[in-house]
């Protein structure tokens, strides 16, 4: 029986979540141990939000490099190396790996290479890849395991079925695409590759892409993305695929014709991954669609032991998983923290136009029985959107309606256009503070810029304006 090492706090994963309760963990005293089965910074940094959006930049510059007419510069589209862009991917995600990696070291967190499982009494046993086992004790263990891509039945990953984690390793642009779910990484994925000249058609089940979104904003990507050529089929019901001879495959769709492409990306959600935590001889438990189950201040059913991020069934963001980090560290030193408030946590998309928002929508503030102001600045009104020839977009801000008619406290900020997941802090920080119209309205933004927008649209919710 190998020795049994101590540590005040023991973090199963390495994903967002499980760095950042590490670190913060080490940085307020603790004795941390960081367990990772694969490569420190989980699908965020690995095969997620980060190598995503170093393929939506590339899709930027073509797209900048495409209307370099429109500012008077020659510039001829030769073509596109994409193994160049999956090479510049990876470097930016080594680099950071190799960053990460430094930090265990710097704040003296001990690093362990393998699968960690929970046993009874916060018992770690790590079981390397080479067969060796090391058993710890955590006077607080942190469960951060993750989330994987799911699948659906008939679209099994090989060949030309990819999901995101494939999709990121292509070292050439498909010619035709198929993006089954039209959710935040399908509308990613979809937006990326068509502006680098792929025929893409999303697929998606429900009757509007992107259903969790205000339907202002949602109008506004469907319309930029058919400008982009990306055919939307809404109500679509895929039933299987027959592969051609030629490396792609026809994708079957109930009611309607084949589509013949080279490849298909299944984007219908994430799975929580507790398939290799153990969790025999603990009060741990799985709800049947196998989160692992928390109270507010994510805590599971055994004492001492957190659970965190993706394996938990909340906004499946790496920066939720960050919070929710701070708060478990918080917590377990007795410092009685805030929960998280989930409703208003910030969300981010980085399609073309981006997608940035804070607080309800209008229709769930409305359904939450609040009487609501809303007001609606386009993009096309404001100066820098111009000088940029990015004009798509609004900002929309739904605000509580005060006995007297005005606009009192602002409840959600709802943002889409040219680098909203830039501008959204402002909003989130009036929705977070729980600040009034009248008050954020005091505030100057910087002119000529994006940020302006907000400015003027909280500005107009007074009753008085510049604009519109
Ligand atoms: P999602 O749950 O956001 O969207 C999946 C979509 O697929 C839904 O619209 C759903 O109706 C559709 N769908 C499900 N089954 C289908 C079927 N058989 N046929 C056609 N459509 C089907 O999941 P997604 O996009 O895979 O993202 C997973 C998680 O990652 C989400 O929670 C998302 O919030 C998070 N994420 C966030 C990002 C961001 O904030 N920038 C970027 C990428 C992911």
């Amino acid at each position: 029986m190998p020795d049994t090492q101590q540590f005040d706090l023991i973090v199963i994963g390495g994903g967002p979540a499980g760095y950042a309760a590490a670190f913060y963990g080490a940085s307020a005293g603790l004795q941390v141990a960081l367990v990772e089965k694969d490569t420190i910074g989980g699908t965020c940094l690995n095969r997620g939000c980060i190598p995503a959006k170093a393929f939506l930049e590339t899709a930027a510059v073509a797209r900048h490099v495409h209307h370099a007419k429109d500012f008077g510069i020659e510039a001829t589209q030769a073509g596109i190396d994409f193994s160049v862009a999956q090479n510049r991917k990876q470097r930016i995600v080594e680099g950071l790996v190799k960053g990460l990696t430094g930090l265990t070291r710097a704040k003296k967190v001990t690093y362990l290479l393998g699968a960690g499982s929970l046993g009874a009494n916060r018992t770690v046993t790590v079981a390397g890849a080479d067969g060796s086992a090391q058993v710890l004790q955590g006077r607080y263990v942190v469960l951060a395991a993750g989330s994987v891509p799911r699948t659906i039945p008939g679209f099994e990953v090989g060949g030309p079925i990819m999901t995101s984690d494939e999709v990121l390793m292509l070292d050439k642009v498909p010619a035709r695409m198929v993006v089954i779910g039209g959710g935040a990484i399908g509308c990613e994925f979809a937006s990326a590759f068509a502006d680098l000249g792929s025929q893409v058609t999303i697929l998606e089940g429900l009757p509007k892409v992107l259903p969790g979104l205000d339907a202002d904003l949602a109008n506004v990507v469907v319309k930029s993305f058919a400008k982009k050529g990306i055919a939307i089929k809404t109500g679509a019901k895929v039933t299987g695929h027959t592969l051609t001879p030629t490396g792609g495959t026809r994708v079957h769709v109930e009611g309607a014709e084949d589509l013949e492409v080279d490849a298909v990306v299944v984007s219908v959600g994430r799975r929580p991954f507790p398939d290799l935590l153990g969790l025999e001889g603990t009060a741990v438990q799985l709800s049947d669609r196998r989160f692992v189950q928390v109270d507010e201040y994510c805590r599971t059913g055994e004492p001492g032991v957190y659970a965190i991020g993706d394996l938990i069934n909340t906004p499946q963001l790496a920066h939720v998983g960050y919070a929710e980090a701070i708060l478990v560290v918080k917590d377990l030193l007795g410092e009685d923290p805030n929960p998280v408030d989930y409703t208003r946590v910030p969300w981010a998309i980085y399609c073309h136009p981006e997608v940035a928002w804070a607080g309800p929508d209008e229709e769930q503030a409305k359904a939450a029985g609040y009487d609501v102001v809303v007001a609606k600045h386009p993009f096309r009104a404001n100066s820098r959107a111009q000088i940029l020839g990015e004009i798509d977009g609004l900002v929309k801000i739904i605000a509580k309606k005060n006995a007297d008619g005005t606009a009192g406290q602002i409840l959600g900020v709802h943002m889409v256009g040219p680098w909203v997941t830039e501008q959204l802090s402002g909003g989130y920080l009036a929705v977070n503070w729980e600040a009034t119209v009248a008050e954020v309205a005091e505030f100057i933004q910087p002119h000529p810029s994006l940020s302006e927008l907000f400015g003027e649209t909280v500005l107009s919710l007074t009753g008085r304006s510049f604009n519109g």
